[in-house]
């Protein structure tokens, strides 16, 4: 999909990968459609958008909450017509084993990401069929490929997302609707202190990787937009372990299992 001259719209737009997918996006030409929760820092964004000359339109919304993203995506059909490109990007989820995870956390594991991308998807959907064009890119974690240890809801989440992708991705089989995955490594976004206790839990495995910007993963991501890619695991480093996992499994789950966190009691 060409990227300048597109409507995209980007979810989690707020701050992080998102913040920076938009604004590569608007200095390439695109109309970004900016939504998260925290209108003030869309706003600011949108401002920064705008200086430069480009073109960002807010619409503050909790994508968890169904009836709200029906209502924000019926006022963006009506105010700016079908997006071409959707970046499904928000997300949250602390890593927790099972026995430290309330229901409530366990239910808000699965609302967002995974909720929110089908209750935005569901609402696009009709208008974008119309259309018989567009792109949906759902960015995922590399929990979405191998479990390590102590991050289960998160874990399971992620493969409830990566399911919907692939599911989507057959629905829409002929419609000229693209489906893909973008599955970056570690960003230094604001991910690790908006859930607190994360970092740590990474297995060490993880630390074999280099630490991108969030500018780095989203000119990754438009780029693969660009070359219709279906599934993006980035950086190389991660993309080289995806391979070694695909082809031999075993190895690769051993090591993020040996290298993972330790319960914190004696069982
Ligand atoms: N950072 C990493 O190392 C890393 C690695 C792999 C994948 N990812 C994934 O990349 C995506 C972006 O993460 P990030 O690193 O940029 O983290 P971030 O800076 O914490 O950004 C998360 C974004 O999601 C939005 N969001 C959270 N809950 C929301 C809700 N209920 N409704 C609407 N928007 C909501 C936040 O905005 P508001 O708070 O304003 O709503 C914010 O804009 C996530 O899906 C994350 O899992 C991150």
């Amino acid at each position: 999909m060409q990227i300048k001259g597109s409507t995209i719209l980007i979810t989690g737009a707020s701050s992080g990968i998102g913040a920076a997918c938009a604004a590569a996006a608007a200095r390439a030409g695109a109309r970004v459609v900016l939504l998260a929760r925290t209108q003030p820092a869309l706003e600011q964004l949108a401002t920064q958008i705008h200086a430069t000359g480009g073109s960002a339109y807010v619409y503050p919304v909790d994508l968890t909450d169904a009836a709200a993203v029906d209502a924000t995506v019926a006022r963006i059909l009506a105010e700016l017509g079908p997006p071409d490109i959707v970046i499904s990007n928000a997300g949250s989820g602390r890593w927790l084993f099972v026995e430290e995870t309330s229901a409530t956390e366990a239910a808000e594991l699965i609302a967002m990401p995974y909720l929110a991308a089908f209750y935005l998807t569901r609402a696009l959907l009709p208008a974008m069929l119309q259309r018989r064009r567009g792109y949906f890119l759902f960015v995922n974690s590399p929990a979405a490929l191998v479990a390590w240890p102590g991050a289960t809801g998160y874990t399971a989440a992620r493969w409830a997302l990566r399911g919907f992708a692939e599911a989507l991705r057959a629905d829409l089989h002929s419609t000229g609707l693209r489906v893909a995955t973008a599955i970056p490594g570690k960003v230094s976004s604001s991910y690790f202190t908006n859930n607190p206790g994360t970092e740590a839990r990474a297995p060490g495995l993880a630390r074999l990787l280099p630490t991108l910007t969030p500018e780095q993963a989203a000119a990754r991501m438009l780029r693969a937009i660009a070359r219709n890619e279906q599934l993006v695991v980035f950086p190389p480093a991660l993309k080289l372990l995806y391979l070694i996992h695909r082809f031999a499994p075993g190895p690769v789950r051993w090591l993020a299992v040996a290298t993972g966190t330790r319960r914190p009691k004696a069982w």
